[in-house]
């Protein structure tokens, strides 16, 4: 079996941990790595490699966050797609990732849509992925190592817009409590776009997403945020459970 590798976006931990457990499905070795943040990596991969892509769903298309994926590079190199989001759609977003990852040199043998849950809607994509996700990612898992191995794994088809006009999410308005804040700027470190001040701390709204890592990656908690309008919205349309899709 082919080395496989995770490149994710997670700003709050959903998607690392959807991302992981199909690495582990896989099975052989393999090691994730963020395309964000301090830790971010870049890597140029080989044709007898296999990537596995995790991004989630914002506004029904990738998140806006300049130069993402320009750390990758392939050469021909197999790659599995997954679209994390919190059970409302996808939308455009797989097509969107299978035309960006193809212009990088990857070829887009299979691609899953993974609920996880809603940063902005608590009880939307709670404790998902679940054993009965798990079983279905489980026969893709398998299904993509037959098509490897075989030979047999070509260019995937997914449905949506690949080409998506931008769509921007509605803004969520963050505060800070300064009595708790221990000025350690590790927020503005690994905002993705650049949109806090890394020395007044202050969030330039123009270029935040809403992304919420900074929320989530405080070590004492000294930020939050108020999206119950979101919410409420959210979990009276799109409560009913949405399946784990798979596309091959
Ligand atoms: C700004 C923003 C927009 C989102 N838009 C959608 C959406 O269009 N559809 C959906 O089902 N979930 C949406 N979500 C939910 C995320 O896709 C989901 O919470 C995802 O798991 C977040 O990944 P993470 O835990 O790795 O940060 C959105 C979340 C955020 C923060
Ligand atoms: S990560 Fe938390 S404690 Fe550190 S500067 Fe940001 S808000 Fe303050
Ligand atoms: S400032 Fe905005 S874009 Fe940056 S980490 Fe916070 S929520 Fe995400």
């Amino acid at each position: 079996m082919t080395h496989t590798f995770g490149a994710y976006f997670s700003p709050t931990g959903g998607t690392k941990r959807a991302l992981e457990a199909v690495c582990g499905l896989l099975g052989g070795e393999s090691e994730s790595f963020p395309l964000t943040g301090p830790d971010k990596k870049e890597k140029t991969f080989g044709p007898e490699e296999l990537l596995v892509l995790a991004l989630p769903v914002y506004a029904g298309q990738i998140p806006a966050v300049p130069g993402l994926l320009d750390g990758l590079k392939g050469d021909n190199t197999p790659c599995v797609l997954l679209s994390t989001y919190g059970n409302r759609h996808y939308d455009n977003a797989l097509a969107q990732m299978k035309r960006l990852m193809e212009a990088r040199g990857f070829r887009c043998v299979g691609a899953a849509a993974v609920v996880t849950p809603h940063i902005f809607a608590p009880t939307l994509g709670v404790g998902r992925p679940d054993g009965e996700d798990l079983e279905v990612l489980g026969r893709f898992a398998q299904d993509v190592k037959d098509r490897l191995a075989s030979g047999a794994a070509g260019s995937v088809e997914l449905p949506g817009d690949p080409e998506p006009p931008a769509h921007p999410a509605v803004p969520v308005k963050k505060d800070r409590d300064w009595d708790t804040c221990l000025g350690c700027g590790f927020c503005a470190q690994v905002c993705p776009t650049g949109a806090m001040d890394p020395k007044t701390l202050l969030w330039d709204m123009e270029k935040c997403i809403s992304c919420m890592a900074c929320v989530s990656r405080c070590p004492v908690g000294a930020l939050g945020y108020n999206s119950a309008a979101i919410a409420a919205r959210l979990t009276e349309k799109f409560s009913e459970r949405r399946p784990v899709e798979v596309f091959l």
